[in-house]
């Protein structure tokens, strides 16, 4: 592709000149021609030049207004511009360079020296554009495997929250429920995007360790016994086991991964998989200390677990279980409204009735793409 070159004179006789001077070199070179800073500007605005030559001394705009209109506007910034001034003008000379001219000429322009100028500024040109180019790919691809990584990592956990699943075909959408409600109650908070997105991808697997749960008990339909219920109360710490331990052989299995290159890997730093952890063994405490597994009370439990309790009680009251029917929206959050301040952070609580629209929505959609099993209907 030829070159763009736009050259600035406000007397026409010396563009005439110019244009003769460089006769030879249209095979290479597209040459353009303007007789104001005016006409200059609108004719860089229409062509993207790879180069500009312009006269500095002119009527009405000189040549030092052309370079700062081209250095203002985002289209002609990165465009060299190489000025023509007087052999004695040093005065000139050093403003035009302060202001970001690419080259000097003496006027008037000797053709070899002319070609030989412009041939380094279009050099200089192309790389910058190569350059440009080369991190306008990077930055697509980069995009593009950031992307791909949020999206496996978002799909990893959609196939573990549906791990118990495969077992309780009733407990229906349950963790993905929770992470929906959950992150709304955490913006309906105003709580730090970077928390709330962590919230919504390890919440769903709050209840993981229910695989450690006998099926006879998970499925019962009568009350539980006691100790039935001590085998239940086993899924906090088993889900905290299975999300937080450190696996045996894992190093081994990571020198491994990339052909070893990723020596500095560490799985403990995994934020997700942190939170993860902390909300599985957490969500059944509640805010006055009477819940399990360790009975915390306040903000001695975390808050990712306060936001997840309120969602996964809201979650349960909204189903059909074996041994009960769902209740409505509305009537499950009267349930919540009682127990807060018992069961519930009162924050969590204020937060969760404030998104409450938008909690109910989620809720409904869920429920007619479980082909309205369950929800209890619109509230
Ligand atoms: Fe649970
Ligand atoms: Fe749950």
């Amino acid at each position: 592709m030829k070159k763009q070159i736009l050259f600035v004179d406000d007397e026409p006789n010396v563009l005439d000149g110019l244009r003769r001077l460089l006769g030879d070199c249209r095979e290479t070179w597209e040459l353009s021609f303007a007789t104001s800073v005016d006409e200059a500007l609108r004719k860089a605005m229409e062509t993207d030049f790879d180069a500009v030559v312009s006269d500095v001394s002119m009527p009405v705009k000189d040549g030092f207004e052309l370079l700062r209109g081209m250095k203002k506007n985002e289209r002609t910034r990165e465009v060299p511009v190489v000025m023509l001034t007087g052999l004695n003008e040093r005065e000139l000379k050093r403003r035009a360079l302060d202001l970001g001219a690419a080259d000097l000429l003496n006027k008037p322009a000797e053709r070899e020296d002319l070609v030989a100028r412009l041939r380094s500024v279009l050099r200089l040109k192309s790389y910058q554009d190569e350059i440009k180019a080369h991190n306008v790919t990077l930055e697509k691809k980069v995009g593009e495997r950031t992307r791909d990584l949020a999206d496996s990592r978002l799909d990893l956990i959609l196939r573990l929250a549906g791990v118990n699943e495969y077992r309780d075909k009733v407990a229906g959408n349950h963790g993905l429920k929770v992470g929906a409600y959950s992150r709304i109650t955490a913006e309906a908070m105003g709580l730090e995007n970077v928390f709330v997105e962590r919230l919504f991808l390890a919440s769903p697997l709050h209840d993981i360790g229910l695989l450690a749960v006998p099926e006879k008990v998970l499925w019962k339909k009568d009350v539980l016994t006691f100790e039935e219920w001590e085998l239940m109360r086993q899924h906090c710490v088993a889900g905290h086991t299975v999300l937080g331990r450190r696996i045996s052989g894992g190093d081994i299995f990571h020198s491994f991964w990339e052909n070893g290159s990723r020596r500095d890997y560490d799985p403990n730093r995994n934020p997700i998989l942190k939170m993860a952890a902390a909300i599985a063994l957490t969500h059944h405490e509640w805010w006055n200390g009477k819940g399990y597994p360790n009975g915390l009370a306040g903000r001695d439990i975390p808050l990712e677990s306060r936001v997840v309790a309120a969602a996964d009680v809201f979650d349960e009251l909204t189903s059909d279980r074996p041994y009960k029917k769902a209740c409505s929206g509305r009537e499950a959050l009267a349930t919540l409204r009682k127990a807060a301040g018992e069961q519930f952070d009162p924050d969590v609580y204020a937060a969760f009735d404030n998104a409450f629209k938008r909690i109910d929505a989620a809720r409904q959609q869920f429920s007619l793409a479980a082909g309205a099993v369950s929800g209890g209907g619109p509230a």
